[in-house]
């Protein structure tokens, strides 16, 4: 297997943006989706001590690093930490294990450039007071629609938030019906006082929102509303839709392609989206780490290589979290000696605050937040640090003596700063795999939807694009979805 680069192609949108297509989530050197997640379940696998524990509670992970992985990070320099995330990148210069390590990834994940920034709507009154992040994403999107639905008549935003994206919208396509869909009923009385607000007095008549909280089967309901929007204008109903969404996050995005899927009226598809550790867990439980979600993994073709290994690659909460996780793009490379350390030592001692715990306690830092001490940590350190509570009663207790046992039980693994060190690079290979997450997140969603099309013999192009600039705006791939008939 070689590191080749997956297929781009660089495009002009009529509205004046850039966007980069996207042609797959696997590298080129991949023949088939099937032996792409074969070899990636085979890596999760071998690597999954890396993510499989949620931070706050990573001393197992870093006590079963291997050795040649400890001795590089307790040894590292500041450029070589910096530089180690970005694995395609400098692939042979590193000790037998972290090569190795890193050569896989390299092969593994995609290698994308981000579209470079625009120019931003700072004076557009609209969009006062917005982010450039959020401006950008509003702005790139709403043209990305635009461009491509050019015979769409409605416009459904799932999860609409505060009607930003429609509203970018009703300025491209002011012949447009919009339907914003959001369950939660402030957010929707906030777009409709914006929209009464900025846009001219017409537009009440073509933008409605609504509270509604959108499943897979909320096909019919949407059949009504929009029919009733089409009523409410004056206009013809049976309109094509074209079902949109900036950031759904968790399920959303996903029933969103259940919609795309079903209902006749949708020709098109436009989510972004995002929040993929808030996915809903089968069984409902509690535990937040618990292992199995109704909609990861999705494709059949992810759910086969998952049965096929006979190891677990811990799909689980920790593993969604990374995944949506800032990426390196261009934060790890500048950053400095201080930063690596004092990021270090509070992870340390926020872990080690919670390996001393038993089942029935756990931890909050305390209010204030404390400059970073001096090494060695002690017990000290972790009382004036952190509040210990008891599960059952949610009240606050006290520190026991066994509580400082276990505290000195850890520390003499661990002397001097060592443990920040490690926590440092354990950080450092997450950071390197953050992408490789993503991926098969994204390309199993993107399988999912090719699977159920010719299942339900649709004919469909279906595609990611990389509409954001990353730096920016991490989560940037707009999952672009077209009925073809
Ligand atoms: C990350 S916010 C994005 C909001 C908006 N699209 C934007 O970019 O400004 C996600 C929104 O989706 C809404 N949401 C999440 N799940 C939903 C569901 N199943 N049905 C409707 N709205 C949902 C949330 O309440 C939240 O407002």
């Amino acid at each position: 297997m070689t590191a080749t680069r997956p297929e781009l192609e660089f495009c002009g949108g009529n509205a004046g943006t850039q966007y980069l297509i996207f042609n797959m989530s696997m590298p080129s050197s991949f023949r088939d989706s099937e032996t792409y997640f074969d070899t990636v379940i085979e890596f999760l696998c071998s690597y999954s001590w890396i993510y499989r524990e949620a931070n706050v509670a990573c001393i197992p992970s870093i006590n079963i690093m291997p050795l040649e992985f400890k001795k590089y990070f307790l040894e590292i320099s500041n450029e070589k930490l910096n530089a180690f995330p970005y694995i395609h990148e400098n692939i042979s210069d590193y000790p037998s294990e972290l090569c190795s390590f890193r050569q896989q990834l390299s092969i593994l994940t995609p290698n994308l450039n981000s579209p470079k920034t625009f120019d931003v709507m700072r004076n557009n009154r609209n969009h006062k007071g917005l982010s450039t992040k959020k401006t950008q994403e509003i702005k790139q999107l709403a043209a990305h629609i635009h461009d491509h639905c050019a015979n769409t008549q409605v416009l459904v935003d799932l999860g609409a938030g505060l009607g930003y994206l429609s509203h970018a919208l009703y300025g491209l396509k002011p012949d447009c019906l919009i339907l914003g869909l959001e369950a939660d009923m402030a957010r929707v009385e906030q777009a409709r006082q914006r929209c009464l607000r900025c846009l001219p007095p017409d537009a009440i008549n073509s933008i409605r929102y609504l509270q509604k909280f959108v499943s897979f089967d909320s096909g019919s309901y949407i059949d009504e509303q929009t029919s009733e929007l089409a009523r409410n204008n004056g206009s013809l109903d049976r309109k094509t839709i074209s079902i949109i969404g900036l950031h759904a996050c968790g399920d959303l995005s996903i029933n969103a392609m259940h919609l795309f899927l079903k209902m006749p009226r949708v020709q098109c598809l436009h989510i972004m989206p995002c929040c993929y550790h808030k996915l809903e867990v089968v069984n409902h439980g509690r535990d937040s780490d618990a292992k199995s979600f109704t909609n990861f993994p999705l494709s059949a073709a992810l759910g086969k290589s998952v049965k096929k290994s006979f190891k677990n690659p811990f799909l689980n909460r920790p593993f969604l979290r990374l995944a949506c996780q800032r990426s390196t793009s261009n934060w790890w490379r500048d950053c400095t000696e201080g930063a690596h350390k004092e990021h270090g030592y509070r992870m340390y001692m926020r872990a080690l605050a919670e390996a001393i715990l038993n089942s029935t306690e756990f931890v909050k830092p305390r209010k204030s937040r404390f400059p970073v001490a001096s090494y060695p940590i002690d017990f000290f350190e972790i009382k004036r640090r952190f509040q210990l509570f008891s599960k059952e009663s949610g009240a606050s207790v006290e520190w026991q003596p066994s509580h400082e046992n276990m505290f000195f039980e850890i520390s003499t693994m661990y002397t001097d700063q060592e443990g920040s060190m490690l926590v440092e690079g354990l950080t450092c290979l997450q950071a390197a795999m953050q992408k490789l997450c993503e991926n098969v997140v994204l390309f199993d969603r993107l399988c999912f939807l090719k699977e159920a099309a010719e299942n339900q013999k649709l004919t469909v192009q279906v595609r990611y694009e990389t509409l954001f600039d990353e730096k920016i705006s991490p989560r940037c791939q707009v999952l672009f979805a077209e009925k073809l008939f």
